[in-house]
């Protein structure tokens, strides 16, 4: 059975209830957390979490990530924008995967309109806050049928 998701946080999400509250919603990355796990268990899907602000393991996470997960799910952060070393590392994966963003990143600041990650995925969703993560599983479990 697919039904194994790898959730990959990136850069600076350790922090995400200091963020900004009107972009990111004010919840602690534990409590974001918490509310993708109990969406993933209502679609029958079995989540696992890793966040990192290190560019090179959040690489070397992806490189073995064909062994514990059928598919991922990844909010990269900024590295979103203009990481081609975590492009690479998610093309050897070989495995389905959606984007997601907590924040409407087409309409804030030019830079982040851009996505390097974006042609790899099966989907992208962004400006829903956490909602958006279970749009997200929806589309990777289609994905992994
Ligand atoms: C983000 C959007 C990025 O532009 C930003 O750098 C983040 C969070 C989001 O979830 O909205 O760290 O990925």
């Amino acid at each position: 059975m697919n039904d194994r998701v790898d959730v990959l946080h990136g850069v600076n999400f350790d922090v995400l209830g200091t963020r900004d509250k009107a972009h990111y919603g004010g919840l602690s990355l534990p409590e974001l957390e918490v509310k993708i796990q109990d969406h993933a268990r209502e679609l029958g899907l079995e989540p696992s979490f890793y966040q990192s602000n290190h560019e090179g393991e959040y690489c070397e996470f992806l490189h073995r990530a064909v062994e514990r997960a059928d598919g991922l799910i990844l909010n990269p952060g900024a590295w979103t924008h203009y990481s081609w070393a975590i492009h690479d590392a998610l093309e050897l994966t070989g495995l389905p995967a959606v984007e997601v963003h907590l924040s409407a990143v087409d309409q804030r600041e030019e830079w982040r309109r851009i996505s390097v990650i974006r042609d790899l995925c099966v989907g992208a969703v962004q400006g829903k806050g956490v909602d958006g993560y279970r749009a997200a599983l929806e589309m990777l479990k289609e994905a992994m049928q």
